[in-house]
């Protein structure tokens, strides 16, 4: 059976999906007392750290003629000012002042505000988020990053020429390894591979399994487990022991949609420090595998800017499908202000690659 799935590019829907927590930035980018301009989803946001070293969020346009807030100044009281008139709004984004006014021209500033954003930040990373009705407090949490040292060991960011929908099933797609990571250390025959999926609240996993890859083996006897949630987080969790040490290494891959044609793919990774033997590991396989994928979505481009039709095809491209539906499901629930129901269902999928 073969299904076409239309996407997001010929009008399918949204291209973003909204009522959810997006990754801007990683905390270290962020110092005490700095801010900046970040673009999420298509809306420039001002990203900024209070001297208190709380993060914070607002629309980075202010509402008195248009200027980007984040060109302007963090004041000593907290307040981020506006570079043009000097406005100041704090960081739940109220107007707290607005230097013209005189004596006797009573206007209460407070009712003017920017759109803010709420933030959580955790194990190294600043989530931000995007309401689908600015002020609504938030459906859920950020993902809960279940590791004992909170520290991120590795990290990779690359600039992806694609919208989010491309990044991600990109990155999901199972069928294009042996052709996009052709590379002769980490070739491997193709072969049939079956895969056991069940549902998550916002997405599916890949159940813990054996990984095929003979890199694994470097780590004695491991299993892997593959989620994805919405919007765009993919968790791989690894599992094992070694010289009679158990260990968990967690990474975490999310697609930061910049606006509808640039989206960063961030890859993070948190594991025990005595497993820094790994890191060359890394250093080499990263920035190599992400800018494999990078690239190839970069020649996609070249075909999709006549906006021709796609297909998404069984077993293989079944994440894929399961995303779409994932990403339309929720889209219709944030609108309708219904109960998102799950569509996937628990299934094996086989391929060969
Ligand atoms: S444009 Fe910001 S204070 Fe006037
Ligand atoms: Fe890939």
């Amino acid at each position: 059976m073969t299904e076409t799935v239309a996407m997001g590019r010929d009008g399918a829907g949204d291209l973003f999906v909204r009522d959810l927590w997006y990754v801007i930035a990683l905390s270290r980018s962020l110092k005490p007392g700095a801010m900046r301009r970040e673009m999420l989803l298509g809306e420039p946001v001002l990203l900024g750290r209070g001297r208190d070293g709380k993060a914070f969020a607002m629309r980075d346009i202010c509402p008195h003629r248009g200027v980007p807030l984040s060109a302007g100044k963090m004041l000593a009281n907290g307040a981020v000012q506006c570079p043009y008139h000097g406005w100041e709004f704090r960081k739940d984004g109220v107007c707290s002042a607005i230097p013209s006014l005189v004596e006797g021209q009573d206007m209460d500033c407070t009712k003017i505000s920017v759109r803010s954003y709420p933030v959580r930040e955790d194990a190294g990373l600043i989530w931000v988020y995007v309401a689908a009705r600015p002020g609504a407090a938030p459906r859920n949490e950020p993902p809960v990053i279940d590791v004992p040292v909170k520290k991120i060991r590795w990290h990779e960011t690359q600039l992806f020429r694609c919208s989010i929908d491309h990044a991600v099933i990109g990155l999901m797609d199972p069928a294009h390894a042996a052709y996009v990571h052709d590379h002769w250390w980490w070739k491997r025959k193709a072969r049939v591979k079956e895969k056991h999926y069940a549902p998550l609240p916002t997405g599916f996993v890949m159940t813990a399994h054996k990984p095929s890859k003979p890199a694994y083996s470097l780590l004695g006897d491991v299993t892997t487990e593959i989620t994805f949630e919405l919007p765009s987080t993919r968790f791989e969790t690894l599992k094992g022991r070694l010289l009679g040490h158990g260990f968990k290494i967690v990474g975490l891959t999310v697609c930061t949609p910049r606006d509808a044609e640039n989206t960063d793919i961030i890859q993070v990774f948190w594991f025990p420090w005595w497993l820094s033997f790994i890191l060359p590991l890394f250093w080499l396989l990263g920035p190599t595998f992400i800018g494999d994928d990078r690239k190839i979505v970069e020649l996609q481009r070249e075909g999709l800017k006549f906006n021709p039709n796609l297909m998404l095809i069984q077993d293989g491209d079944q994440p894929a499908i399961w995303y779409h539906r994932v990403k339309k499901a929720w889209a219709e629930s944030t609108e309708k202000g219904t109960e998102f129901v799950n569509p996937v269902r628990e299934r094996v999928l086989r391929w060969k690659s």
